[in-house]
């Protein structure tokens, strides 16, 4: 895993609890409460998205939820941004290409 466990302003790392999530079908390890970016790091996984045109791969850039590279589709809901947005228990989490797309589960109306 590829984590900071003392880091020199955060301080040390106090983890929080194990939870599964799903990544594009594949369950992997996270941390309730950390943000999906970090743990999709954590799980060396660095591509989040598809460019809608060129098909270029995009993945964190600037992890503050303001550039929009990081979005995936979340419980199917797409254009979420991965980087401000909080790991619960069995999220289903896939790599978005364009613009994505919205399924009938994903609404909230
Ligand atoms: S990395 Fe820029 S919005 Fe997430």
């Amino acid at each position: 895993m590829n984590r900071i466990p003392n880091h020199p302003i955060l301080d040390e790392e106090k983890p929080g609890k194990e939870v599964q999530i799903f990544v594009d079908g594949k369950p992997i390890m996270a941390r309730e409460g950390e943000m999906i970016a970090a743990a999709l790091i954590a799980n060396g996984i660095y591509i989040n998205r598809y460019t809608a045109h060129k098909h270029k791969p995009r993945g964190i850039y600037c992890a503050i939820g303001r550039c929009t590279d990081c979005i995936m589709t979340v419980d199917d809901v797409p254009n979420v941004r991965t980087c401000v947005t909080q790991v619960k228990e069995g999220m289903r989490i896939t790599t978005q290409h364009g613009m994505g797309v919205w399924s009938e589960e994903g609404r909230n109306d």
